[in-house]
């Protein structure tokens, strides 16, 4: 029998929507698939809207998710939070190494790779991101630097540990852009992903992990992507800032479900 992965829809708001403005939001989503458990759905607010929104989720089926954390437990960290703050508000999953932390704040695989660590031994799911930009594609290096980045983001992490991981290709390029990937390019990084899990875990494991696409998809665009075999939901920027689009895409995600 074929293994059927849940698809999940994730919100990343990044820095948009005060603690009200989150609320708000999230309670127009709870509104309309707040009981949804066919496709799993996550809202990830700024730090300081997390509280907020984590009062409006109490008892719903959406999740909770956080756009960053330090590896270190505490510490002399200025503006930094840790995986065991996180799980105090709720939190269940976080984004990690998002292309704009790699460019505007100099995060590297290593540095990544230890937060991938320190989440999971803290039982939050990393929502792994991974991707090239514009130059690396032109320069046919798309599948090299995707493999680098996720082996070492994966490094030391433990088979039984990788079925929290979610991984999410989001071509750098397509990020904000409007430009989504065509459903062919997306596929088949997508499938290569999966390949390097299969080299990695072998089959079994690999055919579990959830791949998410990122980058510009909206409600026009989700329903070829998520049909793809390899394509197991959505990370969602701009399209996750109203709840009718973020809603539609967790409805074109039940759709193909
Ligand atoms: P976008 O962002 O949907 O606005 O392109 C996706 C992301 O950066 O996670």
């Amino acid at each position: 029998m074929p293994i059927i992965r849940k698809k999940l829809i994730a919100g990343n708001w990044k820095m948009n929507k005060t603690a009200g403005e989150g609320v708000t939001l999230a309670k127009e989503i709870v509104d309309a698939i707040g009981r949804e458990t066919a496709v799993d759905a996550v809202l990830c607010p700024p730090f300081t809207a997390l509280e907020s929104v984590a009062h409006v989720l109490e008892g719903q089926a959406v999740k909770l998710g956080a756009q960053n954390m330090h590896p270190e437990k505490n510490g002399a960290y200025t503006g930094e939070v840790s995986a065991e703050m996180l799980r105090t508000l709720y939190v269940t999953h976080v984004i990690l190494g998002h292309s704009e932390r790699r460019t505007y704040f100099g995060e590297t695989d290593a540095f990544i790779n230890k937060k991938v660590l320190a989440a999971l031994a803290n039982e939050l799911k990393p929502i792994l991101c991974i991707g090239e930009t514009l130059a690396e594609r032109e320069g046919g290096s798309t599948l090299a630097v995707v493999q680098r980045q996720l082996e070492g983001a994966l490094a030391g992490v433990k088979p039984e540990q990788l079925t929290s991981v979610v991984i999410a290709y989001e071509p750098v390029w397509a990020i904000g852009t409007g430009k989504v990937a065509t459903t062919a390019q997306a596929q088949e990084v997508h499938a290569f992903i999966r390949e390097l899990l299969t080299k990695l875990y072998g089959a079994p494991l690999a055919q579990k992990i959830r791949i998410l696409y990122g980058g510009s998809m909206k409600p026009s665009n989700a329903p070829e992507l998520l049909a793809q075999k390899d394509i197991d939901g959505g990370l969602i920027g701009g399209a996750s800032l109203e709840a009718k689009s973020f809603v539609e895409l967790v409805k074109a995600a039940m759709a193909v479900s």
